[in-house]
């Protein structure tokens, strides 16, 4: 079922070339994509257009320089009181002057916040900045959602998979998880428990991250909650230092860690199986973590690593360790989706002329759960946004319950409905269990890469 929906998504991302099912190339360190679609996205799909673009590991792409160069950094404050610089990655093409945030779901806007949301039987929503911190701090003043099995997320992420994590967990309002990986390996020791004063989801509060070469700080409401020293992360195997050190764009999002398609360890880590007619559900119509404002620092280092000197980031060598990344003058910008990093021209840009360029209006006819899956455009319930009534902080009314149920998952194919895709897709792109490849396994200590193969498929029947 997902597989025909995935070929659709790929061949109108391609042109419409043929592209079998079991065609669609997945990529890892040691499989590398083809020269016909040879960007490996973040979710280990490969592709052309939105997936050269931010995400991109140029390890497991055709070649280095398959990946479009990435922003870099801007001292930024994100004000989340409008979705006007917000673009769906289906029609993002890579200019950051003009996008703050691209990202998949159904982001809404309410009582002047932007509000990450979960219809019932989605994968949720992930909003992900254009530019990229090299080091630096950044802050983000929120309130988390609530419930078994549901997870909201505030993490970077580089192209090679280095991340830095505060993970929320809806059955526990009074810890921040916090996590760090290296170049996505996974190691059962990284993460660590901060301490919330008061309540994640009633209350904003502050949660920061504050990296350098040297160490990452997990900081709540001005207070220190965790400290990580680089020095304490040597990898004598590698020769090494398993500490995140590359380029990473800021994710925000609200995620599935309940679905019963997911991995059990990964559905008890989240508290539990999801419950879709929670009480939250019915008067509201979603799950939802609310974000107030997000602010960038950079660290604007003199000599790399760590600058933002010029216009973008590349990699020079496949090591993909902060010696290897180049603060450069390259372009950013695609002229279509059909553009790659060596071939960025390609395409004109119009939707109209090949029909290879995805938009929500032609999102309407993939049929099935293909439009249902595409949220914010075309899903008739929760795509309203502004002030439609919805009204997650407010008197719980009956009239606010606009948001995304009905059509926006009743056309959701069992593996959409389930939302995970492992078992939706077995033997395919997700699954790795080599935790090399870059892809990790959904388990419990994983969960931000579980959101990742969900998302990663949610992205794949978008395109
Ligand atoms: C963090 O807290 C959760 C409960 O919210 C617990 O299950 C988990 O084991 C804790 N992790 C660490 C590393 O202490
Ligand atoms: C950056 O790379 C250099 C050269 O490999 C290395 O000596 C240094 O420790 C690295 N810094 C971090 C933060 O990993
Ligand atoms: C250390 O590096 C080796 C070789 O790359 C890798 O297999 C292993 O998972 C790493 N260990 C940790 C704790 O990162």
């Amino acid at each position: 079922m997902v597989r025909s929906l995935l070929t659709l998504g790929a061949a109108a991302l391609l042109g419409a070339t043929a592209v079998l099912a079991d065609d669609i190339p997945t990529c890892s360190l040691d499989k590398k994509c083809p020269e016909s679609a040879p960007c490996c996205s973040q979710y280990n799909q490969c592709g052309v257009g939105a997936y050269c673009l931010g995400g991109c590991d140029p390890r497991m792409s055709f070649s280095l320089d398959s990946c479009v160069p990435a922003p870099v950094c801007k001292d930024m404050t994100y004000k989340m009181d409008s979705l006007d610089r917000y673009k769906d990655i289906s029609e993002y093409l890579g200019d950051s002057s003009k996008t703050d945030w691209v990202g998949q779901g159904e982001p809404l806007l309410y009582d002047g916040n932007v509000l990450l949301t979960m219809p019932p039987k989605s994968v949720g929503t992930v909003l992900a900045t254009t530019t990229y911190m090299w080091y630096g701090n950044v802050k983000a003043r929120l309130k988390t959602s609530r419930g078994r099995g549901v997870v909201t997320a505030f993490i970077l992420f580089s192209d090679v998979k280095d991340e830095i994590d505060y993970e929320f967990v809806g059955v526990d309002l009074q810890t921040a998880q916090t996590n760090y990986y290296f170049q996505g390996i996974p190691d059962y020791v990284n993460g660590g428990n901060a301490t919330i004063e008061g309540n994640s989801y009633d209350d904003f509060h502050d949660y920061e991250i504050n990296w350098t070469p040297d160490e990452i700080q997990w900081i709540i409401d001005g207070k220190v909650g965790r400290t990580k020293k680089r020095s304490e992360t040597w990898n004598a195997t590698s020769n090494q230092w398993a500490y995140p050190q590359t380029p990473s764009r800021v994710q925000i999002s609200i995620w599935p860690g309940g679905a019963d398609t997911n991995a059990k360890g990964t559905v008890d880590w989240a508290g539990g199986a999801i419950d879709w007619n929670s009480d939250e559900i019915k008067d509201f119509g979603y799950y939802f973590a609310t974000f107030a404002e997000v602010s960038v620092k950079c660290f604007n280092a003199n000599s790399p690593p760590g600058t933002n000197k010029a216009n973008s980031y590349y990699y020079n060598n496949i090591k993909g360790t902060n010696d290897t990344v180049v603060d450069s003058d390259k372009p950013t910008i695609l002229k279509s989706l059909l553009g790659t990093g060596t071939n960025m021209n390609k395409g004109d840009g119009s939707s109209s002329t090949t029909g290879a360029h995805p938009s929500h209006s032609s999102g309407a006819s993939v049929p099935g759960g293909g439009t249902a899956q595409v949220p914010g455009g075309t899903n008739p319930g929760a795509g309203t946004g502004n002030g439609n009534g919805a009204n997650p902080n407010g008197d719980g009314s009956g009239s606010s319950n606009s948001g995304g149920s009905g059509s926006g998952t009743s056309g959701a194919s069992p593996c959409q409905a389930s939302g995970f895709s492992q078992s939706c897709d077995e033997g395919g792109s997700n699954g790795g269990t080599n935790p090399n490849s870059g892809s990790r396994v959904a388990d419990r200590t994983l969960g931000a890469s579980a959101f990742a193969v969900v998302i990663g498929f949610a992205g794949l029947l978008l395109l």
